[in-house]
């Protein structure tokens, strides 16, 4: 796909896999939407893509942990642009930030379902009437190999709580979500599609989690750069991607 001209939304995009894809976003030519909690960090890298002599990004600062803070975003992304070709649904927080114990967001969610599912969920959604105006236009979710079943008698994880699970069930959930809405959006000309983007790679969740990476923010940033722009990719929806390949995600939605 040309990039001139097209929009992107990139969440999660001041730190680790999501700053190094909104970085070849902007020199492939894309009008940038970088997004993060903190603003000195999305100064940083709108300064380093300027330095870079491309155009620079533009940065919306919201927290994600809360559903007012999703809407928030929609509100400013859909207010100061006329089009948005594509949205990488990437921020997101592993199975050990800000602790391994069970909290819960702002609107009494369990925390990584709320900032890894949820806030995506809602922006997806908010965003799809100028994601459809701008079509054919592009979804991408940002899930994991890490997948745990859903109780859905306890989806908050009241029980046998730990992060790693809590982690895998809100990346499951956005497997799931990307299937359902592909189904909606069909004949829309939004396509819709979540991937695993590479294995334990050097970022600050990761190295939060206490992992030794071994894969690098390049390997997964360009499996996200291939289903956000891949031109192979260009007419298929609902999928589920390990890297750069077709892959299954776990079947057992329900525990
Ligand atoms: N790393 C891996 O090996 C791996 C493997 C599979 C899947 N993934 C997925 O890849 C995505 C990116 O992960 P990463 O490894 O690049 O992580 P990272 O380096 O920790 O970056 C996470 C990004 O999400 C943002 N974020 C976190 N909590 C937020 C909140 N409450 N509101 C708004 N933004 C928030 C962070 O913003 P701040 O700068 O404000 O903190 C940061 O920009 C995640 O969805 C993750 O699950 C990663």
């Amino acid at each position: 796909m040309k990039m001139d001209g097209k929009t992107v939304l990139i969440t999660g995009s001041t730190d680790g896999v999501g700053r190094y894809v909104a970085a070849q976003l902007a020199a492939a030519g894309a009008k940038v939407l970088i997004h993060g909690r903190d603003k000195a960090r999305g100064q940083s890298l709108a300064d380093e893509i300027k330095r870079a002599g491309h155009a620079e990004p533009i940065f919306y600062q919201a927290d994600l942990s809360s559903l007012a803070g999703s809407r928030q975003l929609a509100s400013a992304v859909l207010a100061d642009h006329k089009r948005l070709d594509i949205f990488i649904s990437n921020a997101g927080i592993g199975s050990q930030n800000q602790g391994p114990q069970r909290q819960t967001s702002a609107d009494g969610y369990e925390l990584r379902f709320a900032v890894n599912y949820l806030s995506g969920f809602l922006l997806a959604n908010l965003l799809l009437p100028l994601l459809k105006a701008s079509a054919p236009a592009r979804i991408v979710n940002v899930a994991s190999l890490g997948q745990h079943p859903i109780d859905f008698d306890d989806v908050m994880i009241t029980r046998g709580y730990n992060g790693s699970r809590a982690y895998a069930q809100s990346k499951l959930s956005q497997i799931m979500f990307t299937i359902d809405l592909a189904n909606e959006l069909k004949g829309s000309g939004v396509t819709v599609n979540s991937l695993h983007p590479a294995t334990y790679m050097n970022t600050t969740m990761v190295r939060a989690g206490g992992i030794t990476p071994i894969s690098t923010v390049e390997q997964g940033g360009d499996a996200i750069l291939h289903l956000a722009t891949g031109d192979d990719v260009a007419d298929k929806s609902g999928l589920f991607f390990n890297g750069m390949n077709e892959a299954k995600a776990n079947p057992l939605p329900a525990a």
